[in-house]
């Protein structure tokens, strides 16, 4: 048998056929993933995080209402000759940009039955390695390296690695939840390492194992694929991942967790969608300054929370 290190991930995968239910009604025709966070869609972002950690094939799980997102990462060639036409050189290299970030392919998931079922859908595409999966509605920012920590975990350990962020026992119920290892945890660049022993999808706030969530970064291994066709629907009727990841760890396969220490935000989430594209915006050279001094402006003006703005 090889050993783990000697099969490192290549190939990502992005589940992007959810619907979007939060953000409705803008992702009634749009879908969530193409919202513009500053002037580039939410997914071009994580493509772009997925090239950086060395993975250049991307298989995108798409569904119907979809199809803007394969023209996004489609050439256009008309576009193209009317910006060279009038010698727009920046605009013709942005819109250039989104094709050329790595090799995107497709498939479609039919029906949204859950984010488990949508990474069975890649299990042709990804073959017997290890792979990543990114969510298509969280953008993880390009200064923190959480992919590459995590490929690095699993190159070290094998098994399956899972992105946590500590979201305070309050919020647990909003997200997948993970009991650990107790100890001390090895800290690789600012992200501790744990081994995770039990998950759970939303548990109760009273049950949950811990206040850490998973969030959306996987490494995985392919046994994942045969657990996934034999998991039932779980919580909301869905076929979870975190189900499938749960029954890896009863097996005792390994599964890590990297806790996560820097910024990330849920583009799917209409408050986190407004706080990265004015945290993004405001950190811009071409933007950044006016945007600075007018968010001073506004927020000086800004009554105390409860009274009603004038
Ligand atoms: P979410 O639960 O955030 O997506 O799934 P959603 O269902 O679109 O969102 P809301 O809650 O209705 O607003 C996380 C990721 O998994 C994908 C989504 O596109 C998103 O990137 N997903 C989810 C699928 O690809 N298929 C599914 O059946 C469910």
């Amino acid at each position: 048998m090889s050993s783990p290190a000697a099969r490192p991930a290549r190939k990502a995968v992005i589940p992007v056929a959810g619907m979007g239910t939060r953000f409705l009604p803008a992702t009634k025709a749009v879908p969530k993933e193409l919202l513009p966070v500053v002037d580039r869609p939410a997914l071009e972002y994580i493509v772009e995080e997925a090239a950086r950690a060395g993975l250049p094939e991307v298989l995108m799980v798409t569904g119907r209402n979809k199809a803007a997102i394969e023209d996004f990462f489609d050439r256009t060639p008309e576009l193209e000759a009317a910006l060279e036409k009038k010698g727009d050189a920046d605009r013709l290299a942005a819109v250039h940009a989104s094709t050329e970030l790595a090799h995107v392919h497709f498939v479609r998931q039919g029906e949204a039955k859950g984010l488990g079922h949508a990474v069975l859908q890649a299990s042709a595409f990804v073959g017997d390695e290890p792979f990543a999966v990114l969510l298509g509605d969280d953008l993880i920012d390009a200064r923190d390296h959480l992919l590459e920590h995590m490929l690095a975990v699993q190159a070290e350990h094998g098994g399956s690695v899972i992105a946590l962020l500590d979201v305070g026992r309050e919020n647990i119920d909003k997200y997948g939840a993970v009991a650990i290892e107790p100890g001390d945890h090895p800290v690789v660049d600012g992200d501790e390492v744990v081994r995770v022993t039990g998950l759970v999808e939303k548990p109760p706030v009273d049950e949950a194992p811990s206040s850490l969530a998973i969030i959306g970064r996987y490494v995985l291994s392919p046994t994942v694929f045969d657990v996934l066709r034999d998991t039932p629907p779980g919580r909301g009727g869905e076929i979870q991942l975190t189900d499938a990841l749960a029954t890896l760890v009863e097996r005792g396969e390994p599964v890590h967790g990297v806790v996560f220490s820097g910024r990330r935000y849920d583009t799917g989430d209409r408050l986190d969608y407004l706080k990265a594209v004015i945290r993004l915006a405001s950190e811009r050279d071409d933007l950044g300054p006016p945007l600075r001094s007018w968010l001073h402006e506004f927020v000086a003006d800004l009554p105390a929370e409860g009274a009603s703005p004038s």
